[in-house]
């Protein structure tokens, strides 16, 4: 798929990642960006980056994905959207049972599962609309092996990347590239405590959208995701072990994994 021309949704675009494809999107010539957040106040700095062009191709909307009326109101309002990104995620660093309830993981749940089925299912018939288009679902390395420092999170990626399975499924009928994003450690607020190393966001952005140019559907992006997708081929119960050494409340920023 071209993405000069495309119209393109973004969720969680006032976070770390959202802000590199926004300006890579502007840099590759999209027709527009609905730019998406459940706070559109934080959206402010994004209105600035596309002033200079006169294009005024940054529209804000605002969007909580785990609300079924605010994903009905933006897919009624974004009816031309061919590329939708849905790259909304929550990580509260949690484990299966060290936590002291399960508040946390059902909340990771809602967001990285159900938020993204949403979408999916709010935006399908549009993008059908448009000849199919394309859905990046930002997962996790960590939806193919279990973290313990943050096990809930981990568990939330793993139905979310079964999830795009079949969602790639179900829409090949209508030519809808549905491609998964699996980046290991990135450097965003959201991994702040986790340590180095981190692959730069800007990365995780370009692999992306090359994915969609490309018509590939897994993308690992940085060095950490392609050597452990790698590892976890050749050898599961291994990486399984190794991360199994990362439990709840023992991962500090700035040490090496
Ligand atoms: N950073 C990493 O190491 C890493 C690694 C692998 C995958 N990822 C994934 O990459 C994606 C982007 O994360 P990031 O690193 O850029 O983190 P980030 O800067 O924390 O961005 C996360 C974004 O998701 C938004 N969000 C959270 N809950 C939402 C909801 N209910 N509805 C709509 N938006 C919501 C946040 O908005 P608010 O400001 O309103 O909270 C924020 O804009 C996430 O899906 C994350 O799981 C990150």
């Amino acid at each position: 798929m071209q993405i000069s021309g495309a119209v393109v949704l973004i969720t969680g675009a006032n976070g770390g990642i959202a802000a590199h494809f926004i300006e890579q999107l502007l840099g590759l010539d999209v027709a527009k960006i609905y730019v998406c957040a459940r706070n559109v106040a934080k959206l402010n700095p994004l209105l600035t980056l596309d002033r200079d062009t006169g294009k005024n191709r940054i529209i804000p909307v605002e969007l909580d994905v785990t609300n079924p009326q605010s994903v009905l109101n933006a897919a009624s309002q974004c009816q031309d959207v061919t590329l939708l990104i849905n790259n909304a995620g929550t990580s509260l660093n949690q484990g299966l049972i060290a936590a002291s309830d399960i508040d946390s993981a059902r909340n990771e749940m809602e967001v990285n599962y159900f938020g993204m089925l949403s979408m999916c299912r709010a935006f399908a018939p549009i993008l059908k609309q448009h000849g199919g288009g394309a859905i990046i679902n930002i997962l996790s390395l960590l939806g193919k092996v279990n973290l313990p420092f943050s096990g809930s999170y981990s568990a939330s990626k793993a139905a979310a990347i079964s999830m795009t399975q079949g969602v790639r499924a179900e829409l090949t009928g209508q030519n809808t590239l549905v491609v998964a994003v699996m980046p290991g450690t990135v450097d965003t607020e959201l991994a702040k405590e986790w340590p180095n190393p981190k692959v730069a966001p800007a990365e995780v952005a370009s692999s992306a959208l090359q994915a969609v140019i490309d018509g590939v559907e897994d993308v690992y992006p940085g060095e950490q995701a392609a050597q452990v997708s790698a590892q976890l081929l050749s050898d599961p119960k291994g990486v399984e072990k190794y991360m199994a050494s990362f439990l709840p409340g023992m991962m500090l920023a700035g040490t090496n994994a």
